[in-house]
């Protein structure tokens, strides 16, 4: 594509510059390197290449699966966070009670930790039912069957793409009894205890589900009950104006592009008083 003109060259070179620059930490791990105490990611690669000498273990491979890490693991947490604080200004008494659990198990005096999640069923439900209905990749990852695979009584001859219609899952009436809907008793039982729910599986499932599952789960949690441990969201618009529809769907499905206030919580409080 880089022969062909057009604006995609933006992203080509945007690549390249990505590229350059784990390439240049690569060098860096390289010179510093102590097999004893491996730093991180590049680190631990290193230390597989000296041990075992296999084609997988190839510079080359390291560069492009560091950016391969940092792209699934980018755009996936910050579509889903965007889509959380959105659907937080447009359901506000959703964000009231989870401020209020906030300030009542982790209160103001420390930061919120993962530790404080087991005591928190009503902001887990709340994250659940965001990564729920925003369903940002709809269709999983684009796989393909390492063999001949006899599946429900189809042959799916070795090399066949596969697709995992996971939005389907996500919105199956089976599971879900309002699934077009922001409705927290997908997650929750009747006593506010937090319930599971089968058909959540927004990460995949099996051998190959997201390698970054703990890591998302972590961030979502921690950014946004720090988020409202500090502040009141409020969007310019009347809730029922808040439009959902998301500015991209596609292989992902990306949130639409709004504006709101981050109100510090003194300031939110004597606003809404
Ligand atoms: C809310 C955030 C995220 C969502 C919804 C998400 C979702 C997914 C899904 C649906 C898959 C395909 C699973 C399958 O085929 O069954 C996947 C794969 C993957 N994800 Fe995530 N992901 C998220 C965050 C992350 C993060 C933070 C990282 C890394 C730091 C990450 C790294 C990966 C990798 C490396 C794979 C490929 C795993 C493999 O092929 O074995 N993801 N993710």
């Amino acid at each position: 594509m880089q022969y062909v003109p057009g604006p995609h060259n933006r992203a080509c070179n945007h690549y390249k510059a990505l590229h350059d620059f784990i390439l240049e930490r690569v060098r860096i791990n390289q010179q510093s390197l102590d097999p004893s105490c491996p730093r991180d990611f590049i680190d631990s690669f290193l230390i597989r290449t000296e041990e075992v000498s296999r084609f997988e273990f190839s510079t080359r491979n390291l560069v492009d699966t560091a950016i391969q890490l940092f792209f699934a693991g980018t755009e996936t947490t910050s579509s889903t966070l965007r889509f959380g604080l959105l659907f937080l200004v447009k359901y506000p008494e959703v964000q009231d009670k989870v401020r209020e659990e906030v300030d009542r198990v982790i209160g103001q005096t420390h930061s919120p930790a993962m530790n404080d999640q087991g005591r928190m069923p009503y902001t887990n439900a709340v994250i659940h039912e965001i990564q729920r209905l925003a369903n940002i990749l709809p269709i999983g990852v684009p796989r393909k069957v390492a063999c001949d695979t006899h599946f429900r009584g189809y042959l799916l001859p070795k090399d066949t793409d596969v697709s995992t219609a996971l939005g389907i899952i996500l919105q199956d009436p089976k599971y879900f009894k309002d699934p077009k809907s922001f409705h927290l008793e997908h997650f929750l039982d009747e006593e506010g205890h937090f319930k599971k729910n089968d058909s959540f599986l927004p990460f995949g499932t099996g051998k190959r589900v997201c390698l970054g599952k703990s890591l998302a789960l972590m961030e979502l949690f921690l950014m946004l009950t720090t988020i409202l441990q500090r502040f009141t969201l409020k969007s310019p618009k009347e809730p029922q104006e808040i439009d959902l529809t998301p500015k991209v769907s596609g292989l992902g499905i990306v949130p639409p592009n709004y504006e709101l206030y981050a109100l510090p919580r003194e300031e939110g409080l004597h606003d809404s008083a």
